[in-house]
């Protein structure tokens, strides 16, 4: 049988096992719906990483909107991984996970004044900076604190990373980033600001990128902003070449880490840039294949178009399908010797885009645990809990361990903010 994406999959007697884990005895012993990730797994993801840089001034700062379990990030923090962040939320759990405000970069086009005061007390190591309006702002904030925030400016590169418009970000009619032909003079602007101090410049063009192409093209067009520049006089650090490094959901095939990085190395060597520090804002492409999502088949609707696999997960745990209509790899954790037929696996919630996967040849029966596969990124953290759902329980298996590190919700939780009137 065919097991997308992870080394850390395995079948023993037709079980399936996360890094020698029954799945299907831990969803009895933590019920379903259930997020289960190897520990060992994302650390197996970061190391090419490491390995490519290894040797030259860097860091890899892990996208926290990936998989923002504080296991998770401090997994992270203890391999010595910085953080990429997008809201104050994001920077108060990173401190809460041990990671060190020192290797944060905050990103966003949408920082309020509260979330660039709260980053400036903690000290993150930079902001990426989206637009002109947010320059002065961030200068005014910083000023008025007697400080001068690190910048680096987010370039927009123009060129297309060849994924899907929702996750595409490096294209002139995306809303991030400086466009390429004012990047000068707002580095120009940033550098007379007050509460500003320009230290890098940082650019990310989107995400489940399987080619190394738009990255090359990318890095291109920002070093000859970094040329043009520091031509004028404003000193860059650091070059962040951002995330989006994708990953094998079915037949994708990505670069690994190490060749995408050896082919940005090799052209910022060549163009004479090599002393220069890089960093990196991967998210996917360490936690993705790390983690799956466990559900239990409640009941098989056969029909005469479409027979429907309705399971206890649905799309407010697992959104991906619904919004992206990602391909999502489903296996059953109990390998059945039946012939299998073609279902659409289904959630309880009331909408047709409740699906997790569509027309998938399976061998199921009520009782069943399936497997999500590749849902280790942008399944929990885009979790909601529509439907009045509590959000799933998580776990972390780490060698021998097994680890409870998130409680699922409990229908008290969900409106314990909320008042009635008088
Ligand atoms: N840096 C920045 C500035 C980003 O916006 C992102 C992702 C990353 C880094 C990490 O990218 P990654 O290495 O994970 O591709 N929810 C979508 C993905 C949205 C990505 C948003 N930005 C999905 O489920 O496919």
């Amino acid at each position: 049988m065919n097991l997308p994406g992870s080394p850390f999959l395995s079948r023993d007697a037709g079980e399936l096992c996360l890094d020698g884990h029954r799945l299907r005895d831990l969803a009895t012993r933590f019920g379903t719906p259930l997020y289960v990730y190897s520990r060992r797994a994302m650390l197996a993801a970061l190391a090419p990483y490491q390995r490519a840089l290894a040797g030259r001034p860097h860091l890899v700062c892990y996208a926290v909107k990936a998989n923002s379990n504080l296991a998770v990030l401090q997994t992270f923090a203890q391999a010595g991984c910085g953080f990429d962040i997008v809201s104050g939320g994001e920077l108060a759990r990173v401190l809460a996970a041990g990671g060190e405000a020192s290797k944060v970069v905050f990103s966003g086009v949408g920082k309020t004044r509260d979330e660039m005061r709260q980053a400036i007390a903690a000290g993150v190591r930079c902001f990426n900076v989206e637009s002109t309006a947010e320059l002065e702002v961030l200068s005014e904030v910083a000023a008025g604190m007697g400080q001068r925030a690190r910048v680096s400016l987010r370039v927009n590169p123009d060129v297309d990373a060849g994924t899907h418009p929702y996750i595409s970000t490096g294209l002139k009619g995306n809303k991030f980033g400086v466009a390429h032909e004012q990047a000068l003079a707002t580095y120009r602007r940033a550098a007379s600001l007050p509460g500003i101090e320009v230290v890098g410049i940082d650019c990310h063009i989107g995400s489940q990128i399987t080619e190394v192409a738009p990255y090359l093209d990318a890095l291109d067009r920002v070093l000859d902003l970094v040329e043009a520049i520091e031509a004028a006089g404003i000193t860059l650090h650091h070059m962040d070449l951002g995330g989006g490094l994708g990953i094998t959901y079915t037949d994708e095939t990505p670069p690994g880490a190490d060749t995408l990085i050896a082919a940005l190395l090799a052209k910022i060597d060549a163009r004479g840039h090599g002393h220069r520090e890089v960093l990196f804002e991967p998210g996917r492409s360490l936690v993705g294949n790390a983690g799956v999502l466990l559900t239990e088949v409640m009941y098989l609707k056969p029909g005469e178009h479409k027979q429907f696999c309705i399971v206890d997960a649905a799309m407010n745990d697992l959104m991906r399908p619904a919004l992206y209509e990602a391909y999502m790899g489903i296996v059953n954790t109990h390998e059945r010797t039946e012939p299998g037929e073609t279902w659409d696996v289904v959630g309880p919630v009331c909408e047709s885009g409740d699906w997790l996967g569509r027309d998938r040849q399976l061998a199921v029966q009520p009782g069943d645990v399936l497997a999500v596969l590749s849902a280790g990124a942008y399944g929990m953290t885009m979790a909601s809990n529509y439907n009045t759902r509590g959000r799933a329980a998580e776990v972390m298996v780490d060698g021998e361990r097994v680890v409870l590190v998130r409680e699922r919700e409990k229908a008290a939780d969900l409106f314990k903010l909320e008042k009635l009137v008088d």
